[in-house]
């Protein structure tokens, strides 16, 4: 039987958590929903639009969760879903395995909690902030419509875990829940607290790279807090991972179509050198690959961390399909082999790897099934480029490659995975970053294209419309 109902949307704050049967807990979101609305106008999308083909999701049944419709951004229903409830649900994991799931906080596990919703939760409003101003220079109606979705249901996330802080930790959760907003990416003073979330999406290749390598980290960090002791930590971030795979396909098949298009004009005029005629060389596209890839696994953290093994133990915070695991659940008796610096005699160090303690390697474990992850969109560029008869291809960097965070944070490396003094990383980076004239050269390339049908030279029109429409839909209506 399932113990939720269907939204109302009617109310102020459409939920199916049974809002109006908690007087305080309502107060405090309808307080909350006005700065919400404010920074949405300030920080939100800068593009002025009448209204917007959009899916809002309505309920969480197996059908139906969701319905699309014109809707004016500004009276977008951001509302509060979590997945259906299983009564009988168990941890899965750790020193509480087999325990019946948590519905509220246990106190000696409440700063920890506090902390990952507050990470998660300062995610989603900040990519946002970061893509605020792209719909200036959209390819497409159909290109514009996906960023505002990315853009709401991000901000509906913001909702997701803003419930959470209120429901379940009172006047700290409030105040935290306050921050959420009062934090803004790229800012001097307040800035957003994952270094990636800081960077700038200045441009269209940039957001596909974003949509397809940091949104993915966001999909694997939800996956472990799906597997949550905290019930209803677990059942909002099943519901969030039902968008998130919205946003994984505006980047695979965003890159996708840059690649095809690149490969196409190449083809036509017998040239790799694309630039000149309105596309976005092939070279370049590697170089946004890897400067999105590389800072998208420093958000994996450090390759040990004693923090996260005390999550796993705890139950706060699993692994990624923790269910389909072979072994204990508990990991206190096992190892891994983690990315790490070696003494190589001399005072020289290489790279190499280490065996660790099965938990502390946890962050390993994780940015390993992210890889693989990554690898495949990768194949899927290649193979594009491969249809179109061409040799070169698109591959990963090595995860020694341009570092803030981990075992290699403190040396420089080719994207070969070849150390490097300082001073030939300055001397040869531009071959692998985006420089100033790659990035004026893409940005060029943006003009806005917001008539039906019609799309930019520098990339391919999409396979598949949304929602069954065609690709000349009247996606969005511009004010
Ligand atoms: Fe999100
Ligand atoms: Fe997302």
């Amino acid at each position: 039987m399932s113990v939720t109902s269907p939204a109302d949307y009617t109310e102020k704050i459409p939920n199916n958590v049974s809002l109006n049967e908690d007087r305080r807990l309502q107060r405090a979101l309808e307080s909350w929903q006005p700065d919400f609305l404010d920074w949405w106008q300030t920080m939100g999308p800068s593009l002025p639009t009448q209204d917007v083909y959009l899916r809002t999701a309505v309920n969480v049944g197996r059908e139906g969760w969701a319905h699309f419709a014109h809707v004016p951004m500004k009276d977008y229903r951001w509302g509060i879903f979590l997945a259906e409830r299983d009564p009988d649900r168990r941890v899965g994991f750790g020193q509480h395995i087999g325990e019946p799931a948590w519905q509220k906080v246990p106190g000696e596990y409440r700063a920890d909690l506090l902390r990952l919703i507050v990470i998660q939760g300062d995610t989603e409003p900040a990519s946002v902030e970061q893509q605020r101003n792209l719909g200036a220079t959209a390819p497409s109606l159909y290109d514009l419509r996906n960023l505002f979705q990315v853009n709401v249901e991000e901000g509906r996330h913001l909702w997701a875990m803003v419930y959470l802080l209120q429901a379940h930790f009172g006047r700290e959760g409030r105040e935290e829940a306050a921050e959420l907003l009062h934090r803004n990416s790229g800012s001097a003073d307040a800035p957003r607290i994952l270094g990636a979330f800081n960077e700038e999406t200045p441009d269209w290749l940039s957001f596909y790279m974003f949509t397809y390598f940091t949104d993915r980290d966001g999909k694997y960090q939800l996956g472990t807090l799906k597997e949550s002791a905290f019930d209803p930590l677990s059942r909002t971030c099943e519901f969030m991972l039902k968008e998130e795979a919205h946003h994984m396909m505006v980047g695979t098949t965003g890159v996708d179509r840059v690649v095809e298009r690149t490969a196409q004009v190449m083809i036509e005029n017998d040239t790799d050198d694309v630039a000149a005629l309105g596309a976005i060389p092939l070279p370049v596209i590697q170089k946004y690959l890897n400067f999105h890839y590389s800072v998208s696994l420093d958000l994996f953290g450090g390759e040990t961390s004693t923090n996260v093994a005390n999550y796993y133990t705890a139950g706060l915070k699993g692994r990624w399909m923790e269910g389909r695991r072979k072994d204990d659940h508990r990991l206190t008796d096992d190892s891994i082999m983690v990315d790490s610096l070696l003494e190589a005699g001399h005072g020289e160090q290489s790279i190499g790897q280490v065996e660790v303690a099965a938990l502390t390697g946890l962050n390993t474990d994780l940015r390993r099934e992210y890889i693989s992850d990554c690898a495949s969109g990768v194949n899927r560029w290649n193979k594009i480029l491969a249809d179109a008869g061409l040799p070169q291809r698109l591959k990963l960097p090595h995860v020694a490659f341009n570092r803030k965070v981990g075992a290699f944070s403190g040396i420089d490396a080719t994207p070969d995975g070849e150390k490097l003094t300082a001073d030939e990383w300055q001397r040869r980076r531009s071959q692998w970053l985006p420089t100033t004239v790659d990035k004026t050269h893409v940005r060029s390339l943006m003009r806005p294209v917001y008539e039906r049908g019609k799309i930019a030279a520098w990339i391919a029109p999409p396979r598949n419309g949304i929602n069954g429409k065609p690709f000349d839909y009247d996606y969005v209506h511009l004010a």
